[in-house]
């Protein structure tokens, strides 16, 4: 990585697990090649932060800058790219590939990690898209096998073909792995016929509400149930949800709510776990038709989920978008805001503005541990 100036800007570790969090200056950093820096607007609070915070999750020492998702303007851009030039505004994910995260006052991310921003959508709006897209993008396309339209499609591998050549191999096997060893029929031809019906678990979740959406484009006549609160379900229905059924009521009344909305009333092709909410209550793979495909993703959260004999199970991050060089995953941020543009993608949830300053951060994050519903909490810097 290269090395820093010695000019300053100002970063909100976390000093260790656990906290307290505190105000340093860390270095000003220089991109990479194909890197970009961005002067963060306004970063959103994610569940990952506080698992960061209180577990570890995906820390690699202290003192650490959490926060995966920013929006901001570009201030300097590495010598191979093109897509952007200083003084763009621009959302992004952030704090993987070795770089601090967004809680920050410039965060360094690889340009494919970011798309402009949306004229019509504020600073504290962009920043609460990332992560919801990409991963309701990755649950879709790596863990549902469906294409998503707006995306170039991803190139063919076919594992009838008596190919052995070092590329394919690689990318075979950067497949199989960026799906933790569970892949799918990814690379078996010929390609699945398109599920006609999807349980969306946790509709109304930041990445629940994206799936639904990008679902509806993807397969414009299944059958999309949501299980979530009754208070989200108009939201979701101009979302695309086709029915959306009471997640707060008895599991048995749940399950015989999504079958009964289920073509035919025998169940649904797919369920597509936004929360990991069947390691809490494996019943859910009740609602999966026996006749059907029978598959399961389940948007990782920290739980392993064991899915029963004969369901087809994997679980998704949201940066099994950009794992393989492939053309599907390089367009996905790019190709957001003109999908917002086009009116096919729309907030996933309400914005809340916490706070101004990097030090209302550790408030937010508060405020996130005791629970919201329907709401992204945003930091404005
Ligand atoms: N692996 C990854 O790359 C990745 C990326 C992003 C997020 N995640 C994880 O995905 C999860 C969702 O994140 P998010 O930001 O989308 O969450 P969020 O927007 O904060 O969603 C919270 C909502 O989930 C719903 N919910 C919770 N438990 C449920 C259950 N058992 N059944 C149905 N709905 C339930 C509730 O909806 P109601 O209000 O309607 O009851 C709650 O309001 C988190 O655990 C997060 O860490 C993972």
């Amino acid at each position: 990585m290269p090395a820093a100036t010695e000019k300053t800007m100002r970063q909100y570790v976390a000093t260790k697990k656990g906290g307290p969090f505190q105000v340093v200056n860390g270095p000003y950093p220089i991109p990479g090649p194909d890197e970009i820096c961005i002067r963060n607007r306004a970063v959103a609070l994610n569940a990952l932060d506080l698992k960061s915070l209180h577990h570890g999750m995906m820390v690699q020492s202290y003192p650490e800058v959490f926060g995966i998702d920013t929006a901001g303007v570009v201030e300097v851009v590495g010598a191979n790219v093109t897509e952007f030039k200083a003084g763009d505004a621009v959302m992004s994910s952030a704090g993987l590939g070795g770089r601090k995260g967004a809680f920050q006052d410039v965060t360094t991310v690889p340009a494919h990690f970011a798309s402009r921003k949306p004229a019509t959508w504020s600073f504290a709006q962009a920043c609460s898209a990332p992560i919801c897209y990409l991963t309701a993008s990755a649950a879709i396309t790596k863990g549902l096998n469906t294409p998503l339209p707006h995306l170039q499609p991803r190139k063919p591998l076919s594992l009838a073909r008596e190919d052995s050549s070092s590329e394919y191999l690689q990318e075979r096997h950067l497949r199989s792995k960026s799906l933790g060893g569970l892949a799918l029929a990814l690379a078996n031809p010929p390609p699945p016929p398109p599920l006609n019906s999807i349980l969306v678990v946790g509709g109304s979740s930041g990445v629940g509400a994206s799936a639904i959406q990008l679902l509806r484009h993807a397969l414009p006549g299944a059958t999309i149930i949501s299980t979530n609160s009754p208070s989200h379900n108009k939201r979701l229905a101009a979302l695309g949800a086709s029915v959306c059924v009471d997640r707060n009521q008895p599991m048995a009344k749940v399950l015989a709510a999504v079958k009964a909305a289920s073509p035919a009333q025998r169940g649904v092709d797919a369920i597509l776990d936004a929360v990991g909410a069947a390691g809490e209550d494996t019943q859910l793979f009740g609602t999966l038709n026996a006749e059907g495909p029978k598959l399961y993703t389940n948007v990782f959260t920290g739980k392993e989920i064991a899915a029963p004999e004969g369901v087809e199970a994997t679980k998704v991050f949201a940066h099994m978008m950009f794992v393989t060089p492939d053309p599907e995953g390089a367009s996905a941020m790019v190709r957001l805001a003109d999908l917002v543009d086009e009116g096919k993608y729309k907030l996933p949830l309400e914005i809340e503005v916490v706070g101004t300053g990097l030090d209302e951060i550790g408030a937010g994050l508060e405020k996130l541990k005791k629970g919201v519903s329907g709401a992204k909490l945003v930091v404005a810097l």
